[in-house]
């Protein structure tokens, strides 16, 4: 093996997707108990592809997040599982490597972009130090090698290699000026200059993207990026980063409450409910065709652009306690369709189709039939739950 700073292609591992999460489990040791909030997550995010990650508040997006980024604030931990970035295991890797990986390779967007910019730096300060920290240039060197001849003499020689430089203050100028124009702010080398309270939220959070974006990450991840700003900007923001996406060919985790931004801009979409994924599949297949009731009631308290007047319908039941989960399918005590068995037992992931995955007992047939030979009152079973039977036992 050669000295640092070479290029070590040859000794990367092969790997299928850029992002591999695996049994996923991060709890936060309280004083009441041990708050699963991650509870053995799995999913993949592919190069180019934007993953929505949809949930009630409170189901686990950003934690989530901040486990893939292992920025997990005390007493959160990373308890189980395997998070790999291009084949390489982030679980268990020292902070150093950690903090290249982050910004370099991941980079995040929070929420609310005061929380990550300082107010008493300028725009340019920060966003050059991002840059200098993170976006390392590849320059041609010599490397030496000592090596021992036959007689046990040493020998040195130099081969060629490549080495990480940082970039002039003034590369790191141009650069930060170049995002800037890129995230659509008029005249850069004034607003460098400025610092954070002289921008809107709109102008913030769109420094914010420039900022994460500025090394050229392989993955980002956007965790609410418009929930604190109006309507229309909101928008604005959603399309400057499904446009940088399509130009810079990134990946994206894009998490949201809002099912009707996952179905306009996102490929893939899971569904998440007290640290677990209850559904998954592609955006349409979410968006037209959703099976698992927590989903459909995700989709009936969004507001349509159609007019109609609808009432929105809450999900009803209380939030979740992830202190007190109920034995079986969490989602139990809030389900019109519980049976017997999600009483007790968790629902493993079953195919709905190819492209769509349910963790419900409603669409795994051995259940149903068990439920129907149950059954001694057929009025009993709700019209809607018969329907969903019927359903799902024709198609098997
Ligand atoms: N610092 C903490 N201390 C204790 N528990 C925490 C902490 N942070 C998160 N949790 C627990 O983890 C759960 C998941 O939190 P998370 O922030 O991932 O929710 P979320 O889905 O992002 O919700 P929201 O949509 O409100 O942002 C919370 O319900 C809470 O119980
Ligand atoms: S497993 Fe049972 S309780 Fe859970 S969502 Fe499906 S029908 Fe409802
Ligand atoms: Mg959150």
């Amino acid at each position: 093996m050669m000295e640092n700073n070479v290029d070590i292609k040859e000794q990367q591992p092969s790997y299928e997707h850029l992002l591999e999460v695996r049994n996923l489990k991060t709890s936060f040791f309280i004083p009441a108990g041990e708050v699963k909030s991650v509870d053995g997550t799995s999913f993949n995010v592919d190069k180019g592809k934007i993953l929505g990650i949809v949930g009630e508040s409170g189901s686990g997006k950003s934690v989530t997040a901040y486990s893939i980024m292992q920025i997990l604030s005390y007493p959160g931990k990373i308890v189980g599982g395997s998070i790999k970035l291009e084949g390489r295991e982030l679980v268990g890797l020292p902070e150093k490597e950690l903090s290249k990986i982050r910004g370099g390779k991941i980079s995040i967007i929070f929420q609310d972009p005061m929380t990550s910019l300082n107010p008493v730096y300028t725009i340019g300060n920060q966003l050059r130090e991002a840059i200098m920290l993170h976006r390392r240039k590849q320059v041609p060197c010599k490397i030496k090698q000592v090596t021992k001849d036959e007689n046990g003499k040493k020998v040195v020689t130099y081969v060629d290699g490549v080495k990480e430089v940082k970039p002039t203050r003034a590369e790191a100028n141009a650069r930060a000026i170049e995002m800037l124009q890129l995230v659509g702010i008029n005249s850069p080398e004034k607003r460098l200059k400025q610092y954070p309270f002289e921008f809107s939220g709109g102008m913030l959070q769109r420094i914010m993207i420039a900022m994460a974006l500025c090394c050229e990450p392989d993955l980002l991840i956007a965790d609410e990026p418009t929930t604190a700003l109006d309507v229309t900007i909101q928008a604005q923001i959603l399309e400057l980063i499904q446009d940088i996406q399509k130009k810079m060919g990134m990946a994206v985790i894009l998490i949201t409450h809002d099912l009707g931004v996952v179905a306009e801009l996102c490929d893939e979409v899971i569904v998440m409910y007290g640290g677990k994924i209850v559904e998954r599949g592609t955006a349409d297949e979410l968006f037209y065709n959703p099976k698992h009731e927590y989903t459909k009631g995700l989709l009936n308290s969004i507001p349509t652009n159609d007019n109609t007047n609808e009432r929105l319908v809450p999900i009803s039941g209380n939030a979740i306690d992830l202190l007190n989960l109920p034995d079986g399918c969490a989602f139990s005590p809030r389900c019109p369709h519980a049976m017997k068995v999600c009483l007790t037992k968790y629902p493993e992931e079953v195919d709905v189709n190819e492209n769509h995955r349910c963790s419900c007992f409603m669409y795994v047939k051995e259940v149903l039939e068990e439920v129907k030979a149950d059954i001694k009152n057929e009025k009993e079973v709700k019209k809607s739950t018969k329907q969903i039977i019927e359903e799902v036992t024709e198609n098997a």
